[in-house]
């Protein structure tokens, strides 16, 4: 990477790319929850993402340990309908291990195209949060799974799905185990033109 360029932001730029290179999904985080002021903190870095026309349409909802257990026994309900009651005990149980939860949604904009763009922002933002947590040593997963959708989950966390899409949870923690993850060269989604 060249050197100097005619606009020096002062990042250390391997830093920056250890960042986005690192970051990975967590799957087994340990048991004890990040402290709030550090979420907070991502947060703040979380509003920072683009939005077209400055709409900021995101939402976040910060679980309380009530609520956490209301989406938890909802989802142990929709697995055990769905996989039978084994499946539902053990995601219970895997769910009851996740230390931190957000919930992101994303205002509804009358305008289409709009509320494609708005839709992009927010997926913008959590990026900007997943990066936020990684770089204070918190790992995250984005979890998009049915219950996100469902009308008990609305219910639960006070969403009025004319007016807010749901974008997804956001677990976090700090990482028990981080998995290997690859990714394709730049050759196999780069073309050129001339
Ligand atoms: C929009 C979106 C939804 C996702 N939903 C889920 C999900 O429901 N469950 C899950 O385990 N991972 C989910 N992920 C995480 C991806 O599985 C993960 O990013 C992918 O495996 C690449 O791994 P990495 O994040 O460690 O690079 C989601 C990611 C995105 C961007």
């Amino acid at each position: 990477m060249s050197a100097s360029t005619p606009f020096d932001t002062g990042f250390d730029v391997q830093q920056v790319e250890r960042l986005f290179q690192d970051r990975r999904t967590i799957g087994a985080f340990r048991p004890e929850c990040p402290p709030d002021d550090l979420v907070l903190w991502a947060l703040d870095q979380f509003r920072w993402a683009p939005n077209h026309h400055k709409t900021e349409p995101w939402r976040v909802r910060w679980l309380g340990p009530e609520t956490k257990a209301r989406l938890v026994d909802l989802n142990a309900k929709l697995v055990a309908a769905s996989k039978g009651e084994d499946a539902a005990e053990k995601k219970r149980q895997s769910w009851n291990r996740v230390p931190g939860w957000l919930f992101v949604t994303c205002r509804r904009s009358s305008d289409p195209l709009q509320d494609e763009e708005d839709v992009a922002a927010c997926h913008c933002a959590v990026q900007n949060l997943l990066l936020a947590l990684w770089a204070r040593g918190v790992g995250s997963k984005w979890a998009t799974g049915a219950v996100i959708r469902h009308p008990e989950a609305f219910e639960i966390l006070g969403i009025d799905p004319a007016e807010e899409r749901p974008i997804g949870l956001i677990w976090y923690g700090f990482p028990d185990v981080v998995p290997g993850q690859p990714r394709q060269p730049i050759e196999a989604f780069l073309q050129r033109l001339p």
